[in-house]
């Protein structure tokens, strides 16, 4: 057994002590962590907060993000990703490649929209384990509009090409992730559709955040006077999801 495993199981077990019975006073080291490669993005998307912020804005250094692999050598998994599009990143997947060679398990999640030809063959020889593709609409005019700066059918082209060229093989595990607000929500049926003809491996449902304490925010939650019932929310959604199985 080698001495990082030993060190990683036992800093597991003392944060699981910490956490149970010693918040105050921790003694373990973070065994997982989510890094920002950048907080650059190319959308504007009208849910996010990184739409309306105006402060500075950049890409982390390759030599930054071994710095804090350095640091944290009790690290096994972490999601490289924040407010941002972390393929903005050139050193992105030199530092998916040093997370692998330090042992640790990486998960991402991009807008899908830099997924070209080489970008997706980088992905695909990667060792990133998971990557979730945010996808808020079936259709062009919604995508579009709540993603400002999108192509509906670029994104499209993208993600259905990625799944072939991933074809069978297990990993990186794909999901597509979609933040469900009044625009968007009777097209959830339809999303799931697109996803299963796309051959995603799965679709997540993120109910939107709040406006995160930022007061230039629209509030975009779901109208109480449109649905009345949670039901009525959710039966086109049960509907989508039974035309599938
Ligand atoms: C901040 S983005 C960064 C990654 C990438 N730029 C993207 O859009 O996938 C990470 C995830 O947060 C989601 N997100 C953004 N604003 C949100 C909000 N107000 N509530 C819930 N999820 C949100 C995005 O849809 C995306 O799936
Ligand atoms: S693409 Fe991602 S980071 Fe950029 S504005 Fe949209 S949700 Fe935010």
């Amino acid at each position: 057994m080698s001495f990082r495993v030993v060190r990683c199981a036992s800093n597991m077990v003392i944060s699981y002590f910490d956490y149970r019975y010693l918040k105050p006073s921790p003694h373990g080291f973070p065994y997982t962590a989510d890094i920002e490669p950048t907080n650059r993005c190319n959308f504007r998307c009208g849910m996010c907060q990184t739409s309306v912020w105006n402060r500075p804005r950049g890409d982390m250094t390759f030599d930054q993000f071994r710095y804090i692999l350095d640091s944290i050598p009790t690290l096994l998994t972490m999601q490289l990703v924040g407010m941002g599009e972390p393929l903005l990143n050139s050193d992105f997947f030199k530092m998916v490649d040093l997370a692998k060679r330090r042992h640790i398990s990486v998960k991402t999640t991009t807008n899908g929209s830099l997924l070209d030809a080489e970008r997706r063959k980088e992905l695909l020889k990667s060792s990133l384990r998971h990557v979730d593709i945010s996808l808020d609409g079936a259709t062009a005019e919604t995508y579009e509009k709540l993603r400002p700066g999108s192509c509906f059918e670029k994104t499209i082209e993208n993600i259905t090409q990625l799944m072939v060229e991933r074809g069978s093989a297990q990993t990186p595990h794909i999901r597509v992730w979609c933040v469900a607000q009044q625009e968007n929500l009777e097209e959830l049926p339809k999303l799931v559709e697109l996803c299963h003809k796309m051959k995603v491996d799965n679709v997540g449902i993120q109910w939107l955040l709040n406006n995160f304490g930022i007061t230039e925010f629209e509030d975009k939650s779901i109208s109480a006077r449109r649905y009345s019932r949670k039901s009525d929310i959710l039966s086109s959604w049960h509907r989508g999801c039974c035309a599938r199985s």
